[in-house]
């Protein structure tokens, strides 16, 4: 599959870059980044910088524009990878997140898939700028909202969607396919200190057992258990087929102006409720470098 991904480059998003770079089936054409977990500038250093440890600095990475909102320095460290120290070597692509996403629906007309991790903002600007993207996309994938628990940075709105609600609501009501990955699926997918203990000893799967401690002792710190959610890489892997839905729902959904997401009123969104046991063995082999068919 050919694919743009989106990305507020944070320990999770990391992840997912790492399980995409290992899959032979993704063929990722170009990375944007954009303010969230850390500003989009930080971000695409930290993305520049995996692709640096994976020997694949050919895949473009555009910074988004704008002002940071949120920040996540308490999860994801101050450099939003948990501190670790990645190479600096890359340097971005001289064009705009908006502008390499749209370049790439037009270089792949009816063949790109868009995987968004971080806040909308690039997606919807893009569709600002050009309403026509949609009949060149094949399908979008959000990793974000809180459908029917309570949201993560407020009661009411997980972060991603929080972050910029009005972007999210014209993403999801966009006439394009969307399959939205919340938290009530991606909150109940987890790695522990074990499934860290086997990452491999590539120098971008260190790098992933060097940044996850941060994120452990967050969630630690939170919910008592030392257990952290694979939000991003379960969305990347949804989007990829390696992990199948369980309970999915076609629903109308609309994001009010506070980042809780409503389900009527919108276009139909397929929103994924639950997965096959098992995703976050699969994420973790897969970036491993191990496929399924070879355990079988
Ligand atoms: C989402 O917000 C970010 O902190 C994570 O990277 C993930 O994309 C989870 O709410
Ligand atoms: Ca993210």
């Amino acid at each position: 599959m050919i694919l743009y991904l989106d990305c507020d480059t944070g320990i999770d998003d990391a992840i997912a870059v790492a399980f995409l770079l290992a899959h032979p089936g993704a063929d990722l054409k170009g990375i944007g980044t954009v303010n969230g977990n850390t500003s989009a500038v930080q971000a695409a250093r930290n993305t520049l910088g995996l692709l640096a440890l994976a020997g694949r600095d050919d895949i473009p990475v555009a910074v988004g524009e704008g002002e940071i909102k949120r920040g996540a320095k308490v999860v994801h460290g101050d450099n939003g990878v948990g501190g670790v120290a990645l190479p600096a070597t890359g340097r971005p692509d001289p064009r705009t997140s908006v502008r390499l996403l749209l370049d790439l629906s037009r270089q792949h007309p009816g063949e790109l898939h868009l995987l968004a991790t971080g806040p909308c903002t690039n997606l919807a600007e893009a569709l600002c700028q050009d309403p026509t993207l949609p009949g060149r996309v094949r399908g979008v994938t959000v990793m974000g909202g809180a459908v029917r628990v309570p949201g993560n940075i407020t009661p009411r709105a997980e972060a991603n969607i929080g972050d910029n609600p009005a972007a999210a609501d014209a993403v999801l009501t966009a006439a394009w396919p969307v399959t939205l990955v919340p938290l009530d699926v991606t909150l109940r997918h987890r790695w522990s200190e074990q499934d860290r203990a086997r990452l491999g000893a590539t120098p971008l799967t260190r790098a992933l057992a060097a940044m996850l401690p941060a994120y452990l002792d967050f969630y630690e710190g939170r919910t008592g258990e030392r257990r952290v959610p694979l939000h991003d890489p379960l969305a990347a892997a949804i989007a990829t087929g390696d992990v199948t839905p369980s309970h999915a729902e076609d629903l109308p959904l609309r994001v009010a102006p506070d980042g809780h997401i409503t389900e009527e009123g919108g276009r139909s969104v397929r929103v994924i409720f639950g997965v096959q046991d098992g995703a976050e063995q699969i994420i973790l082999e897969r970036i491993n470098g191990i496929s399924r068919s070879a355990l079988a």
